[in-house]
């Protein structure tokens, strides 16, 4: 009988740990992560990355200036030369907007300049959570 307890044990274990990672949410293409699992310094890497070669904070480049684009409405930033298109969509930024425009911005506003998809959802997250950090809310 000790000698089945002693077996048990780890085979408990096993199966507790299975239970729980199945448990955990699976990761998707489509729905947002939720915001307490973004990152904002994770988000600070990706943005180097994958959104400097266009933009930056403080400076336009290739796309806007990003600092206090969280909570702004979209083509806001005065000096930028946005598209007609992004201009006049009436798109204010916040989590959910974000989050559809990284996925896809020519499909949520057909005639923008920006062909850039971002198709992690962890990633969008980390993403906006750094944007919005940086915009001070
Ligand atoms: C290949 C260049 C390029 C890359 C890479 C890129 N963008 Fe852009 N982005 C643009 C351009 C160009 C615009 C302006 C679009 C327009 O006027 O239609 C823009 C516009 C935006 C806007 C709207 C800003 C405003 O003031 O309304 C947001 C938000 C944005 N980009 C976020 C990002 C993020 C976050 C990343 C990285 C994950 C990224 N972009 C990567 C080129 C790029």
């Amino acid at each position: 009988m000790a000698g089945f307890v002693r077996l048990a044990g780890p085979a408990v274990v096993a199966m507790l740990s299975i239970a729980a990672a199945s448990a955990s949410p699976a990761p998707s293409a489509h729905a947002p992560a939720s915001p307490s699992s973004a990152s904002a310094a994770r988000g600070a890497e990706i943005y180097e990355a994958k959104c400097g070669a266009c933009h930056s904070l403080d400076q336009n480049r290739i796309g806007p200036k990003h600092r206090g684009v969280f909570g702004r409405k979209a083509g806001a930033v005065p000096d930028f030369p946005y598209t007609a298109a992004l201009k006049k969509s009436g798109i204010v930024w916040n989590a959910k907007t974000l989050d559809t425009w990284l996925q896809s911005p020519v499909k949520m506003v057909p005639g923008t300049a920006m062909g850039f998809q971002l198709r992690s959802a962890q990633e969008r997250a980390d993403v906006i959570a750094y944007l919005k950090q940086q915009s001070g809310k």
